[in-house]
């Protein structure tokens, strides 16, 4: 989500005037940093960084703040580093050219009208584009401080996803990435333009366009994978075969603490109709460790889904209190000692997990979209079903999906050989 906020203020930015990215500090004009306030580690790295900034940066260049930590310090931020020029909200990155050339601007408003969400054109990768489906969200899960910094959730009418998708399609990408908070709840509310769709809809209307040949998305909720969806997931032929069930917790009763809306047996029974209509697919996770009130027999359920649905992938954090979250104010906060221990146990026992899964594709045949040139006459791309493969081979292969035969296995990567 953050790295499609930033192509879009670089998109808004070139529409004022030309600007040219650089690696080089000493060198820049602007300087963004483009915040996450999910966990509080991220929003400590923020003061250490403008600090490095200062230090090194070209006389006179600017120095702005923009995402979730913009969103929820606001004016804070320039309070306790005047150096800063600007702060930009998550849910405010379309007026990037309205704060630029002002000193000390703040735009964190979440309540403004977001139903004009089109932005100019600026990719990363040529070969394949993001495109918010939705902004904000409208859950309240009690230890997550995203509706705070992003808003209500507003899907973006249909008709200009497609022209926006067309429009990337057109210019080289041929695969697309529909990003949301909660992509499966697509449809419940548009800004100005009513419609009725919803995401099952959208990703059938979506399919028809030509010259797109596969379709991924983040981030699903399991709450609202209704069976439709996940039939649409198994049998259309773009759709990626890679999709994020975020867990959080294996625990029903710290399910509900969390508000996530869904029981341990619902997600098992929603991982358990992936696997049956669709096996080649691969299933990664978020999980929380140590969220209040998490008894050990809590963890052991976590555990006990680990075990049950093999994600291939998974994202595990310690729980963070944050601002503007219930869990917050919970008593029984976890032993940070208790947290970091489960927290080991979970990726251990994963490690093990993907290590079977990366050793099992040892001679497979994957169909890969080569997206990137690698150093040493490599390049890269990802197959179907999300992994990452490395050929031998050069420019000429870049935007080609192409089969792949499995030749060499690790943890994070496969190697093959075209067939
Ligand atoms: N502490 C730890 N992890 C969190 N996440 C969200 N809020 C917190 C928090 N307070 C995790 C969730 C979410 C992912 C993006 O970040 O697992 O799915
Ligand atoms: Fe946060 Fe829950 Fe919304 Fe995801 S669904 S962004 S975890 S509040």
């Amino acid at each position: 989500m953050n790295v499609r906020d930033s192509e879009h203020m670089i998109a808004e930015l070139n529409r004022k005037e030309p600007y040219e990215l650089t690696q080089n500090l000493d060198e820049a004009d602007l300087i963004i940093i483009n915040t996450c306030s999910v966990r509080e580690k991220p929003v400590a790295k923020l003061f250490s960084e403008i600090g490095v900034f200062n230090k090194h940066k070209k006389p006179g260049a600017k120095i702005g703040v923009a995402g979730c930590t913009a969103s929820h310090l606001g004016k804070d931020i320039i309070k306790r580093a005047p150096s800063v020029d600007f702060v930009i909200g998550a849910r405010n990155v379309s007026k990037i050219t309205q704060v630029v050339d002002k000193k000390h601007a703040v735009e964190i408003d979440t309540d403004y009208d977001e139903s004009t969400y089109a932005f100019g054109e600026y990719r990363t990768n040529p070969f394949k584009a993001m495109v918010n489906i939705s902004i904000g969200c409208d859950k309240s899960c009690t230890f997550c401080i995203v509706p705070a910094t992003r808003g209500d959730e507003i899907s973006i009418p249909s008709d200009l996803l497609v022209q926006e998708i067309t429009k990337a399609v057109g210019t080289g990408a041929k695969e697309i990435m529909l990003l949301g908070q909660n992509v499966n709840n697509y449809g419940r509310r548009f800004g100005a333009v009513e419609e009725k769709i919803d995401f099952t809809g959208l990703l059938r209307k979506i399919s028809k366009i030509e010259g797109l040949e596969r379709i991924r998305f983040t981030s699903p909720h399991p709450l609202h994978m209704d069976d439709a969806f996940l039939e649409e997931f198994a049998s259309n032929p773009k759709i990626c075969k890679q999709i994020h069930v975020p867990l959080q917790s294996g625990s029903t009763s710290l399910l509900k603490a969390m508000k996530r809306g869904y029981t341990k047996e619902n997600f098992l029974d929603r991982c358990e109709k992936i696997r049956r209509l669709c096996p080649e697919a691969t299933i990664s996770t978020d999980i929380i460790v140590g969220f209040p009130g998490e008894s050990e027999e809590d963890f052991e359920d976590t555990m006990d889904v680990l075990e049950r649905v093999r994600f291939e992938q998974l994202f595990s954090f310690k729980y963070s209190p944050r601002p503007h979250t219930e869990a917050a104010d919970f008593e029984a906060q976890i032993d940070n000692n208790i947290a970091g221990e489960r927290l080991t146990r979970l990726q251990k026992r994963h490690t093990e997990i993907l290590d079977e899964v990366m050793d099992a594709q040892l001679g497979k045949v994957h169909t890969v979209y080569f997206d990137e040139l690698k150093p040493g006459g490599r390049v890269s791309g990802r197959s179907d079903d999300g992994k990452l493969v490395f050929v031998e081979g050069s420019e000429e292969l870049l935007g080609k999906i192409s089969d792949i035969k499995i030749t060499k296995t690790s943890r994070g990567a496969l190697d093959g050989v075209l067939v």
